[in-house]
């Protein structure tokens, strides 16, 4: 069986590494040259832990990398797994899809195995219905449900854990007309994940699933994030105990109650806009969606305001940022909090210097020399006035008194607190505990 995977993102490359490494007859296409050939080297174009030795495998067996789409012409399975980006209204740009199922329709006039594509590309209602299908039919003149397969297939990995959750998913979406072609789908994923749910519906509830999954884990964070402002106002309360209590409840589940600086990344942030956008446009005032949204934003401005109580006037003063990746074992900083923050303390003219284990070289990219890069937490630490440690790197719960020693007043902000019961000798406050000095 041969299978095509389009886009050789986070979900595309991380598809394409399990089942290549599985011995799959895989073929990889991306439309950017210079990726490709690094991917064809077994490099990945961005972090991702055991993402690259996978790859490394699976291209010694069948793996074939491309920018050439009519390569997929005698595919029995075609993945899309291209970005939906985000428009200033929050809606999705399509363009990028659009582009991607108008060549993979082409390229199905040649095609004479009748092939099922699976877009796995996040996409707001309708889209399969009233943009995808059509295109698809017009450039092949062929019939969807008839001499080729149409599935929504949304994924549901996290970035840093991308490879696990490609191997071990906790569920599977098969959205389309009950066709062959959902049967065939249903058997290929049934033995490469035995035992895995496999929900098939329409198209529709396929595509709304991803936003409700992706909705309700911001709408839990943004929850965590509220009570731990209140916390804030407790002496002597502690948002972890809590979190952790109420995560004993199996009605409310351990998992997303990590109170912190707020969501970041490419998708929560974008998928909560596109839907709040969507549910606008139909008609519903998303006042839950809103809320959380709210509450997201109002996190990084508190994050400032205790900076401009503990050191006044931010003008000149020296900060030090740990953490620019939007969560830990990633290199990503795509929408991450901490770059937000970074972007703000600038406008306030402060000295900013950053530390982050993987991505610093992303973070150049953006502020260049406007900021300062440290190799080491001790080095991005010496004569600073203020750190404030934004991405739960492993690393920074080693920080000790040792270490601060160099910075020039001890003032520690702590968004995810990790040196809570380290004894820290400075003046610290930990986001989320009550009866902070
Ligand atoms: C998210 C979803 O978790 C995946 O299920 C989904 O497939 C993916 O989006 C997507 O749509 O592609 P991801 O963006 O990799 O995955 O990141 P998350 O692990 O969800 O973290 C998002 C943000 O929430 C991070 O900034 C993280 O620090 C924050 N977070 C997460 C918290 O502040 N507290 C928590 O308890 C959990």
């Amino acid at each position: 069986m041969k299978i095509a995977i389009i886009g050789l993102g986070f979900v595309g490359l991380s598809l394409t590494s399990v089942l290549s490494a599985k011995g799959e007859n895989v073929l990889g296409i991306d439309v950017d040259t210079n990726k490709c050939k690094n991917i064809q080297k077994g490099v990945s174009p961005f972090f991702e832990p055991e993402l690259e030795k996978l790859l490394k495998i699976g291209l010694k067996k069948k793996l074939k990398i491309s920018t050439n789409f009519s390569l997929t012409k005698d595919s029995d399975m075609v993945f899309v797994t291209v970005g939906t980006p985000q428009r200033s209204n929050g809606s999705i740009e399509l363009s990028m899809i659009k582009n991607a199922v108008k060549t993979i329709g082409k390229v199905l006039i040649t095609n004479k195995k009748n092939p099922i594509i699976f877009i796995k590309s996040t996409v707001t209602p309708g889209t399969m219905q009233n943009i995808i299908l059509p295109i698809l039919e017009k450039e092949s003149g062929k019939k969807a449900g008839k001499d080729f397969g149409l599935i929504s297939n949304p994924e549901f990995l996290q970035e840093s854990t991308a490879i696990k959750d490609t191997k071990f998913p906790h569920v599977v979406v098969l959205g389309g007309y009950e066709t062959v072609f959902i049967k065939k789908a249903k058997n290929f994923f049934m033995k490469l994940h035995p035992n895995v749910p496999i929900i098939i519906t329409n198209h529709q509830t396929a595509e709304m699933i991803k936003y409700a999954n992706n909705s309700f884990l911001a709408t839990k964070i943004s929850f965590i994030n509220q009570l731990s402002n209140i916390c804030q106002k407790i002496p002597g309360a502690n948002v972890d105990d809590i979190a952790k209590t109420i995560g004993l409840d199996p009605r409310i589940g351990k998992l997303f109650l990590n109170a912190g600086p707020g969501y970041g990344g490419s998708c929560l942030p974008k998928d909560m806009k596109a839907l709040i956008n969507f549910a606008n446009i139909s008609g519903i005032n998303p006042t839950l969606l809103n809320a959380v949204e709210e509450i997201n934003t109002k996190q990084l401005e508190q994050i400032i305001l205790i900076t401009k109580r503990k050191l006044g006037d931010l003008k000149s003063k020296r900060i030090t940022i740990l953490g620019t990746a939007f969560k830990p074992d990633t290199d990503d900083i795509r929408d991450s909090i901490g770059i937000e923050l970074i972007k703000k303390l600038l406008k306030r003219k402060a000295k900013i210097t950053i530390h982050d284990p993987k991505a610093i070289e992303n973070t150049k990219m953006i502020f260049e020399d406007k900021i300062n890069y440290a190799k080491t937490i001790g080095d991005a630490l010496s004569k600073s006035q203020c750190a404030i440690i934004m991405t739960q790197w492993r690393e920074y719960s080693k920080i000790n008194n040792k270490i601060i020693e160099k910075m020039d007043t001890k003032i520690i902000i702590d968004s995810r607190r990790i040196l809570v019961d380290k004894n820290i000798d400075a003046d610290y406050h930990a986001i989320g505990i009550g009866n902070n000095k």
